[in-house]
């Protein structure tokens, strides 16, 4: 009898099924299963692996770390996301919206690496390859011209064989390579189209046998699926070092690099980028970049600060409360999540005797950006609150602190930084839980301790 030697596999999952099914049972969407040739199992060869690599056990104060040192790219806000720069033989995967500024950035990165190495006496080898599947060489080129970036150690291809690929590295002996995107490389092994798990598993996996043997960094651009997360197998996130995201609002400027996975750094940490007309410029100060266009005294806005990774970014929420036409009022919350606020307005509605039954409520975070911190609460309430009374906020007040169910104001973390990215950007006043109240205020600032939401709104 025949063997059978195909399987179906979700393209959404990865999970596999040796018949076709309707509906995945692993993350229950429909119709995502594509019948696939069972690869081979490539197994890496001992002398494939990393040349320094141990095979036999070694006590911990032995094991040298000079190969995880990390090699700063040169942008400043891309090696805060890194950790402090590009880990040799590490994999980096880039995920984002298209047209989010993906290959600008991989670009501008290459532009940096290849000028700074110039640079360093006796450095050589500094090559960095650029693999292009998606566009032609000459595309790469414009948008380089775009950037201004031209530089003899930057070598672009535009191929989608694996195994062509793979023969040109090892000539070439790059120091960095980028390939733009993983979804459109192939291998001629594996009959499945390009961007099929498998495609995508195999392709990933022969980058990263290579970084690790050769002490090679792989950045891994990857498409993302309309929710939002990477394209292709979950295992892709497993298999690679770090995984950045990039996001941004359509319509505005700013991106918002984000590692959400780093085993050289931390994970959380953003690095803010504006998209000029000349490619992506490091935004250094993103709280004056975010409460630049604030209004003064208008009701309905509040500057919180929301701390991202290590970082505080000082934010503005607005509020618009009006009273509604419809028997079931409108509850929109852009940037933040909507139950949190059905949460709040329902702590104004029964601990402040708001009626807001009867209003629609817009909340919106100016810039684009997400606030996902419950420390974000007692500001959100307050600009709701700000609203609805037409009552403006002190535009030199800082509101901080969680709501609980009761709404009793709970205690955030990082208060410090907080409050001195709060004093940097000239804020006089903030309002933070009475347990937080007992830190040192840098100087200038005048802190208000408070316990319940009433008292909060008392005071602003
Ligand atoms: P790109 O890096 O091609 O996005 P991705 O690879 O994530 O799909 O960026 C494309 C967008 O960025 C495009 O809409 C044009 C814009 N852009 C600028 O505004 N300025 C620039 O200097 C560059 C290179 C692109
Ligand atoms: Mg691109």
């Amino acid at each position: 009898m025949a063997k059978n030697n195909t399987i179906f596999t979700c393209q959404n999952c990865g999970a596999q099924s040796p018949k076709w099914l309707g509906r995945c049972p692993e993350c229950n969407n429909w119709n995502t299963y594509v019948e696939e040739q069972i690869a081979e199992e490539v197994k890496p060869t001992r002398s494939s692996m990393t040349a320094s690599a141990n095979f036999s056990p070694t006590p911990l104060p032995d094991i040298s770390t000079d190969a995880s040192e990390h090699d700063p790219v040169g942008i400043a806000e891309l090696d805060r996301v890194l950790g402090g720069g590009i880990v040799p033989g590490s994999v980096i995967l880039i995920g984002g919206d298209p047209g989010i500024g993906k290959s600008t950035i991989v670009l501008q990165a290459f532009g940096s690496i290849a000028s700074k190495a110039s640079k360093v006496p006796g450095q050589q080898g500094r090559k960095v390859l650029y693999i292009s599947g998606e566009e032609s060489a000459p595309q790469i080129k414009m948008r380089a011209e775009r950037l201004k970036i031209n530089h003899e150690d930057i070598y672009v291809i535009a191929e989608n064989c694996l195994e062509r690929l793979m023969e040109e590295i090892k000539k070439l002996k790059p120091s960095v390579i980028a390939v733009d995107s993983i979804q459109t490389i192939y291998s001629n092994n594996i009959t499945s189209a390009p961007g099929t798990v498998s495609q995508v598993r195999e392709a990933a996996g022969q980058f990263l046998y290579y970084s690790k043997a050769c002490a090679t960094a792989t950045i891994l651009v990857g498409h993302v699926t309309k929710d939002g997360a990477i394209a292709g197998p979950k295992v892709l996130e497993h298999m690679v070092d770090t995984v950045l995201y990039f996001e941004g609002e359509r319509g505005h400027p700013f991106r918002l690099l984000r590692a959400v996975k780093n085993r050289f750094g931390s994970t959380n940490e953003i690095g803010v980028f504006e998209m000029t007309g000349a490619g992506l410029k490091e935004v250094l100060n993103p709280s004056s970049l975010f409460l630049a266009e604030r209004p003064e005294n208008a009701s309905g806005s509040v500057v919180v600060a929301s701390l991202e990774g290590s970082r505080p970014v000082l934010i503005e929420v607005q509020a618009l409360v009006t009273s509604s036409g419809f028997s079931q009022p409108r509850r929109t919350a852009i940037g933040m999540d909507s139950g949190r606020v059905a949460l709040l307005v329902a702590v104004l509605e029964k601990v402040i005797g708001l009626q807001l039954q009867d209003q629609d409520i817009f909340l919106n975070v100016a810039g684009g950006i997400k606030v996902n911190e419950p420390a974000a609460d007692l500001g959100i309430l307050a600009a709701i609150a700000s609203s609805f009374k037409n009552k403006p906020i002190d535009p030199h007040m800082l509101i901080l602190g969680e709501v609980g169910l009761t709404g009793e104001v709970r205690a955030v973390s990082g208060i410090e930084i907080r409050l001195a990215e709060a004093a940097k950007m000239g804020f006089t006043k903030v309002i933070l839980p009475k347990s937080n109240a007992k830190v040192k205020a840098p100087k200038g600032v005048e802190t208000i301790g408070i316990s319940s939401v009433t008292e909060c709104l008392d005071l602003a």
